[in-house]
């Protein structure tokens, strides 16, 4: 038997709203199914492939084990919430600029997982080492094989 469904008010991309769902639910279904923003992916649905992330208080989680209940008044952001304005985030740009994707399927976990990596380096003035994406994607499967590209992308990107 199921837990009595709750209303949660979540903040999310800097709008506030409001589901009603059983508190375990993943985050991942409120966001993709509730709400409509189907750009965070499901993969594993067992926090193993990354492709599900997004940042609760601008920190990656993989959204497929984040329960409602968890989220609090934690601010999400999704990929639907990456860009500028009408600008990309770096990590995007580059993406593209590189044409660094192949079926793109993994793209936005992996852009949520470097994107406050590449935001450090690039406040901070020193482009990250090839070394220390490598480490920061390890969770982040591409079954299309395209690492290297996706790689060297972010490792650009991170040019201040
Ligand atoms: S779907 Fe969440 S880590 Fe794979
Ligand atoms: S580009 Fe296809 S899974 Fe990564």
């Amino acid at each position: 038997m199921g837990n009595v469904e709750q209303t949660y008010s979540v903040l999310v991309n800097e709008t506030s709203c409001e589901v009603t769902c059983d508190p375990e639910t993943p985050l991942l279904w409120v966001l993709r199914d509730s709400l409509g923003l189907i750009g965070t992916r499901f993969g594993c649905g067992a926090g193993t492939c990354g492709a599900c992330t997004v940042h609760l208080d601008g920190i990656p989680v993989h959204s497929c084990d984040t329960p409602m209940w968890s989220v609090g008044t934690k601010r999400v952001t999704t990929i639907e919430g990456m860009s500028l304005g009408d600008e990309p985030h770096p990590v995007q740009k580059e993406l593209i600029d590189c044409q660094a994707g192949q079926c793109g399927y993994c793209l936005s976990g992996i852009i949520m997982r470097a994107a406050p990596l590449v935001d450090a380096a690039r406040a901070g003035g020193a482009m990250l080492d090839r070394e220390s994406v490598c480490t920061a994607l390890d969770g982040n499967l591409c079954r299309c094989g395209v690492h290297n590209r996706i790689i060297d992308a972010v490792v650009k990107a991170s040019n201040p």
